[in-house]
């Protein structure tokens, strides 16, 4: 059997003129947690809803667990859950008629149906609120409830699509405990998030822009491959931070400036001609510099910094 559960090969879509998945092409491995990461519109959501059969692809291929999405549309629903970008639960049934209503849909026996919703219950810590209207819940809860219906017939394979919008800090990191859980099960997860911390807890990842792969790996991969030019870290102690971002991000030596909290970050060709640089833009302007240090790129960093240079208005296109 191979090792490979999701293989996507040249994967197109048009809206009319419009194309918004671009011969996209990756494979994911069975049990990873697997990161598909892109700014708003990039095609996230329209390549899932075709590896779920929900969407017919312009051209290219795909099949997950072992099965072709175009010919072989029943059995890829059979085996995978989809929790869609906005939850899609009944808001006004109650957390157990939800629960039903999935059943239904998968066609679980009566016997297996509350076997699995003792479970979801447990496992979205709902015991007790079987009766509760949905609408009633809070974003945390609506969200494992969400999952505990996209998982109930026990899926090998899962798509998340941005699971943790709109839910807070705390129930985030639980989603996530649930996530590992079910990926040390064997389960395969493939899950969209704008939060790059998440992105870190991913095996694999893939980055895309206005449809089209510009990098993928894991997230150590990400951080040393793509980004190999020096990234310095700056910690003023007097100066404002906006003020500094604007004198560096002028210069001709800064390739990248952006701003990290209180902190700027600028990536030079050089690190210790770049640290002299940012010394002499910065105390020239009467700034004084806390710390100076070179520094292992974030995923953010290396994401912002792959995104803009893909963008033609600021860098041009990546050669490829
Ligand atoms: N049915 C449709 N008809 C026309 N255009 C569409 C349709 N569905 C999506 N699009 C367009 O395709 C592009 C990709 O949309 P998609 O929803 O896949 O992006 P996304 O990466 O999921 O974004 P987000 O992070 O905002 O959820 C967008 O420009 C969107 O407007
Ligand atoms: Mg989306």
């Amino acid at each position: 059997m191979s090792d490979l559960t999701i293989e996507v090969h040249d994967l197109t879509k048009r809206f009319g003129k419009f194309t918004a998945v671009d011969r996209l092409s990756f494979t994911v491995k069975r049990g990873e947690i697997f990161g598909f990461l892109g700014a708003n519109g990039a095609g996230k959501s329209t390549t899932i809803r075709m590896l779920c059969g929900l969407l017919q692809a312009t051209s290219g291929t795909a099949s997950v667990g072992g099965y072709d999405i175009t010919t072989q549309t029943d059995m890829v629903k059979q085996n995978i859950g989809y929790m869609s970008q906005k939850f899609s639960l009944y808001d006004d049934l109650t957390v157990e008629q939800n629960i039903r209503f999935f059943g239904g849909i998968y066609g679980l026996s009566q016997e297996r149906l509350q076997q699995r919703m003792a479970w979801v219950l447990e496992m979205a810590d709902l015991q007790g609120r079987e009766g509760s209207m949905t609408k009633t819940l809070s974003g945390g809860w609506k969200q494992r409830l969400a999952l505990g219906c996209a998982i109930l017939h026990e899926p090998p394979i899962i798509f998340l699509d941005e699971p943790t919008g709109g839910v807070d800090p705390i129930s985030r990191r639980n989603f996530w405990e649930l996530i590992n859980r079910l990926s040390g099960e064997g389960v395969t997860v493939l899950v969209t998030t704008h939060f790059l911390d998440e992105a870190e807890y991913c095996n694999d990842i893939i980055l895309i822009n206005a449809g089209r792969l510009i990098a993928s790996g894991s997230p150590l991969e990400l951080k040393t491959t793509y980004m190999t030019t020096p990234l310095l870290e700056v910690t003023l102690t007097t100066g404002g931070i906006v003020e500094a971002l604007e004198l560096v991000r002028t210069q001709p030596w800064a390739i990248e400036t952006s701003v990290f909290g209180t902190k700027l970050h600028v990536m030079v060709k050089e690190e210790e001609a770049g640290k002299d640089a940012i010394r002499q833009a910065l105390e020239g302007k009467g700034m004084t510099i806390a710390r100076l240090e070179r520094i292992v790129p974030s995923l953010e960093d290396v994401f912002l910094y792959l995104l803009e240079r893909d963008t033609p208005e600021t860098g041009g296109p990546v050669p490829r």
